[in-house]
């Protein structure tokens, strides 16, 4: 039986890949490894925990001998490596914890591959980046898989190092490595920290809509299960040692996303049109925050057939959806560690 580590597959993205894997290679076994964070949550999962070819292990990527003993456990084949603190705003609150996690934990998992992997032959080492790592557009251009590296928050500093040391890995020591660097996911189960689920949530309990700066930063949406797809593809027809980028064609500026989204939660809510949007606050700006970022997806598109399958309007009807009818999931995840997080974050605003 084929073994595949999946890092981080109880947070947003993971939890749908673990999903599609479980389900789409029933010969495959899949190996969640989770520290469980407050971002981690394995209500995401619940449906296919029984699968008799899943596995949930508990573990920090950032302990190196812990990432050797499971390799030893498991011998396995291949790794979707998820596993990331993913929060802008926390990063600019707490590097550290992004240089250990993103940059170290990365590093540890491709030095267990590296000794595990003497046989090269049907391996594979694949690290899921984001397109935040080539820094800022102004109004025109997109990001294509050679625009130079300028990353800008610690966030995006220690995932633009770590896809630096996967391809150091490759180039170096020959592991066969494939990097994807994806744009703004959405979709059922991300944190309620990122913009929409906190703005979805925060309409639901008629709490203000915190807007940074003038809300005029554009984002390139795609749809979460699009992502996952797009894993699936590449991690199982993406040439070794290359790079694709994911994006969904779907650029927006902040303001008008947040308007569409206020009138739709009107609809679901039964609210009078315009109550939505009378909670929108601006504030203080996020520091260095980049302006613009948008994706060419084109290479993928052309060399594995890959493209969004979800209408913008389709994927976020549907996710407003999931998290109305998932309102226990939410009161859960803002219960804990979070809730002060971010009680403390708004005052400072
Ligand atoms: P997330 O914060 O929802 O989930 C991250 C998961 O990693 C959580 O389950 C958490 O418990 C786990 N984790 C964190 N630190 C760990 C550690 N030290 N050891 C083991 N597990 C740990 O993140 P996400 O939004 O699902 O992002 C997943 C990956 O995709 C990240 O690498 C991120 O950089 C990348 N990415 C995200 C987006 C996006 O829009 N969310 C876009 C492009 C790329
Ligand atoms: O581009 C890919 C990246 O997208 C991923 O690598 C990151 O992991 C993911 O978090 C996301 O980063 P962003 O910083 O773009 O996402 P976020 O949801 O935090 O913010 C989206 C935009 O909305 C951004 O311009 C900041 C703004 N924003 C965000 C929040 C949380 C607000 O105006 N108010 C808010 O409260």
């Amino acid at each position: 039986m084929q073994s595949i580590l999946i890092t981080g597959g109880a947070g947003f993205i993971g939890s749908h890949v673990v999903r599609l894997f479980v389900k789409q290679y029933p010969d495959c076994r899949i190996v969640n490894l989770d520290k469980l964070t407050y971002a981690g949550n394995l209500e995401n999962l619940r449906d296919i925990e029984d699968a008799p070819n899943y596995v949930f292990e508990k573990g920090d990527i950032v302990d190196a001998e812990a990432m050797f003993a499971l390799f030893e456990k498991y011998q396995f084949d291949g790794v979707i490596h998820l596993a990331a603190e993913s929060h802008v705003d926390r990063s600019i609150a707490n590097p550290m914890e992004f240089i250990h996690t993103n940059l170290v934990g990365t590093v540890n998992l491709l030095n267990a591959a590296r000794h595990f992997w003497k046989d090269i032959s049907g391996k594979r080492f694949y690290h899921i980046s984001t397109d935040e790592v080539y820094g800022s557009l102004g109004d025109e251009g997109l990001f294509t898989e050679t625009t130079a590296y300028d990353p800008r928050s610690p966030y995006s500093a220690a995932k633009a190092s770590s896809d630096h040391f996967v391809r150091a890995w490759h180039h170096t020591y020959g592991l066969p490595v494939v990097i994807s660097n994806c744009s703004n996911n959405y979709g059922p189960n991300q944190f309620p920290e990122k913009l929409l689920p906190l703005f979805i949530n925060n309409i639901i309990n008629s709490k203000p809509l915190p807007v940074y700066g003038k809300g005029e930063n554009v984002r390139d949406w795609l749809y979460v299960i699009d992502h996952a797809r797009a894993i699936d593809l590449i991690y199982h027809k993406g040439q070794i040692g290359e790079t694709y980028n994911i994006g969904g064609h779907n650029e927006w500026k902040n303001i008008d996303l947040i308007k569409v989204l206020c009138k739709i939660m009107d609809q679901k809510l039964s609210r009078e049109a315009g109550t939505s949007e009378k909670l929108i606050t601006y504030v203080k700006d996020r520091a260095g925050h980049d302006m613009r970022y948008a994706i060419d997806a084109s290479k993928i598109q052309e060399e594995l057939g890959w493209k969004p399958s979800l209408q913008f309007e389709e994927g976020l009807s549907k996710t407003i959806d999931w998290y109305l009818a998932n309102k226990a999931w939410m009161d859960n995840v803002t219960s804990g560690e979070y809730q002060n997080y971010y009680t403390e974050q708004y005052e400072k605003r």
